[in-house]
This record gives structure tokens, sequence and C-alpha cells, in this order.
């Protein structure tokens, strides 16, 4: 009975732990601030923002890449590395997925809080059977939100 309440302390105490990594589908538009902040500040110190926002990749594209910028000097902390990648992951989902049938300057010129982007995403998901998965919904959203007032990616 004891070491049952053991194993299940620790089954929990990894638990949380594992909730205060950042995981794909899980991120939430605070950390995608963050991660945009984290891009603003340090990705423009060899070049402009052009070359990171304007590439689509996923999530092992966006690893290449950040190991090819460490190497060249932009080394990150793990967890700031992470919100990166999950900040590039949602920005990427947006530029491929928000464009089929407008351009991204519609929603771009918009500025709602997360709950209005949530509601517009879900209405534009509903137009297109099966085009976005539940994760992709809130990374959008998050994205959106984090990018506040700006009409332009970058
Ligand atoms: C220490 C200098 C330096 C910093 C800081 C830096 N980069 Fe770069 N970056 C480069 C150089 C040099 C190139 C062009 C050569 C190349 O492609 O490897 C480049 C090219 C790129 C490219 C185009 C090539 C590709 O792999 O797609 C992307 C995207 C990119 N950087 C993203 C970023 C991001 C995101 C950050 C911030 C985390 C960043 N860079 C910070 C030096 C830097
Ligand atoms: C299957 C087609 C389709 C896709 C895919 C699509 N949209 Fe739309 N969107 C529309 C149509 C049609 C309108 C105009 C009518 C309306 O508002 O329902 C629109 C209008 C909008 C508007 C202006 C209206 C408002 O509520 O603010 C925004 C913002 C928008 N879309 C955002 C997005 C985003 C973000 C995505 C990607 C997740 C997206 N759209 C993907 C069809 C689409």
């Amino acid at each position: 009975m004891k070491r049952t309440a053991i194993v299940v302390s620790v089954v929990l105490a990894v638990g949380f732990l594992a909730a205060n990594v950042v995981k794909s589908g899980t991120v939430t538009f605070e950390q995608l601030k963050q991660g945009k902040a984290i891009v603003e500040d340090t990705c423009i110190e060899c070049h402009d923002l052009e070359w990171p926002m304007t590439k689509v990749a996923d999530r092992a594209g966006w690893e290449e890449t950040l190991t090819k910028m460490a190497n060249t000097g932009a080394v990150l902390d793990p967890a700031d590395r992470e919100l990166v990648i999950e900040y590039m992951l949602a920005k990427s989902a947006f530029q491929t997925k928000c464009v089929l049938c407008h351009s991204l300057e519609r929603p771009l010129e918009k500025n709602k809080q997360f709950q209005e982007w949530m509601v517009t995403v879900q209405r534009m998901s509903s137009k297109k059977a099966r085009h976005l998965t539940d994760d992709d919904i809130k990374a959008i959203a998050g994205f959106l939100t984090a990018k506040g007032a700006w009409t332009r990616l970058y």
C-alpha cells in the first residue's frame, strides 16, 4: 500500500514536470508570445527577420535550422529553443493552412483576443472538412493572438 503511494506520487511528480515542458499541441498563446519575443530579440543579430519569418517547415526542419544557427553563434538555452520551435511551427501552420481560400492579409489585418481567434479559426476549419486538427486550431489562434495589432508577419 505504502509502496503504491510512493509510485503514485513519483508518477504525479514526473507528470507535473512534463506538464511544464512545452509540447506540440499543448502550447498556450502566452508561450507563443514568449517564442515571438525571443525570435525578435535573437534572430536579428546577423540577418533581418525575413528568413525566419518566410520559412515554412516541420519540426525536423526547424530543429535543423536552429542547430545551424547555433553553429554560427546563436545558441539558445533548451527552454527558449523549444519556445522558438513552437512559435515557428504555429507560424508555419498559419502560412500553409490559411491561404487556401484567401490571402494571409485577411487574418493578418485583424486584431483579436485568443478566445475570439479560437471562434474564428474554428469557423474557418468548418469550411473545409479535416483541414485542421484541434492542435492546429489552438496553435494558429495562439499565433494570431501573439501577433497582436501587427498587420504583417514581420
Ligand atoms: C550568429 C548569427 C546568426 C543568428 C543570431 C541567427 N542566424 Fe539565421 N542565419 C545566419 C547565417 C550566416 C545564415 C545564412 C547561411 C545559412 O543558411 O546557413 C542564416 C540563415 C537563416 C535562415 C535561412 C536558411 C535556412 O536554414 O532556412 C533561417 C530560416 C534562419 N537563419 C533562421 C534564424 C532564426 C530563427 C534565428 C534565431 C533563433 C537566427 N536565424 C539567428 C546566422 C545567424
Ligand atoms: C475553405 C476556405 C477557407 C479557409 C481554409 C480559411 N478561410 Fe478564412 N474565410 C473564408 C471565407 C469564405 C471568408 C469570408 C466569409 C466569412 O467570414 O465567413 C473568410 C474570412 C476570414 C476572416 C475575416 C472574417 C472574420 O471572422 O474576422 C478571417 C479573419 C479569416 N477568414 C481567417 C482565416 C484563418 C486564420 C484561416 C486559417 C486557419 C482561414 N481563414 C482559412 C474561407 C476560408
